[in-house]
């Protein structure tokens, strides 16, 4: 769980000189020749990509820029035109959605998912693998399916009171605010114990007051041992958070490095941050330590 110190950002997690595609020591996800159009227009068109183990990386560039579409791919939401990509050796290329969370490769949405008519539990309780009640077999033996109903529930309040919901767990989903369904996205995610948490857009439309607590709880996954993958279009949350970032443009990774150099690449600043530099949450306080850099703000 959180301490309150601000954590060490990882280094040293890539070979040779940070570039697009270049090699991670640690990958957890290698991604080939991942395409995907839509009519004529080229959504994903990355050649090579590596994400590093245990470490936070974020996924940013300008609106429009693909970041979604690899989401979809690489989660088995979309079904790319071309590609090949493996999560710790594991083929995902084709695989479906459901399969691909239960080998540990998990995310949430930029528009968030909640069942808005389902309970916060409820909610939880369909984030869980291997469900027993939904087969047929193990619904002949209805003591193993409750014994493991049971153990859903529990594993779902602990993480409901991780993420300061438990008190909202009869409440419908539609009833939180949007902080809070981002926040029951999250832990939902969490109910199959993944190895790769992907966040589309986090902070997104979260009011202030619940900022600091994403940022704690995406910093925690790390400490818990699990890789991030997120896309933000905050350049705060980015630099203080991201051990490193990778940029895509018009569906191509453009650049990529740890966030300190990476965002001061011209080609960056160019293609996105010129723009961007302003976007931030106005609010971010607690353990990040805001660093002005010279007018970055
Ligand atoms: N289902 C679809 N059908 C047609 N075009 C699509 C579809 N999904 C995405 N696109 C197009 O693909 C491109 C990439 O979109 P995508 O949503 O991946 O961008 P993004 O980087 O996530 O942008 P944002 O930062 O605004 O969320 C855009 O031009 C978008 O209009
Ligand atoms: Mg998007």
């Amino acid at each position: 769980m959180s301490d309150n110190k601000t954590p060490q950002k990882s280094t040293g997690l890539h070979i040779g000189t940070p570039a697009p595609g270049c090699k991670k020591k640690d990958p957890i996800l290698v991604a080939d020749n991942i395409k995907k159009s839509f009519g004529g227009l080229t959504a994903v068109d990355v050649a090579h990509l590596e994400i590093p183990k245990n470490a936070i990386t974020a996924l940013i560039g300008p609106n429009g820029a693909g970041k979604t579409t690899l989401f979809n791919l690489l989660t088995g939401f979309d079904t790319a035109d071309t590609g090949e990509w493996h999560l710790m050796g594991n083929s995902l290329a084709g695989v479906p959605s459901f399969k691909v969370a239960k080998m540990g490769q998990v995310r949430t949405f930029q528009l968030t998912k909640a069942l808005g008519l389902l309970t916060v539990m409820d909610n939880m309780k369909l984030g869980a693998k291997d469900q027993g009640g939904e087969s047929i077999f193990k619904a002949l033996l209805p003591g193993t399916w409750r014994k493991q109903d049971n153990e859903i529930g529990e594993k779902a309040m602990e993480l409901l009171k991780r993420f300061k919901l438990d008190a909202k767990k009869d409440d419908f989903a539609a009833s939180l605010s949007g902080g809070q369904r981002k926040l029951l996205e999250m832990a939902r995610a969490l109910m199959t114990d993944p190895t790769l948490v992907m966040l589309d857009e986090p902070m997104a439309g979260v009011n202030p007051a619940l900022t600091q607590s994403l940022l704690d709880h995406v910093l925690d996954l790390k400490q818990q041992g699990m890789t991030v993958l997120f896309v933000e279009h905050d350049m705060h949350m980015v630099r203080h958070i991201a051990d490193w970032v990778v940029v895509m443009a018009e569906g191509q990774v453009v650049a990529e490095g740890p966030a300190d150099t990476v965002m001061k690449e011209q080609a960056v600043i160019d293609a996105y941050l010129g723009a961007h530099q302003d976007t931030d949450l106005g609010v971010v306080t607690g353990r990040i330590d805001i660093i002005d850099e010279g007018g970055a703000k």
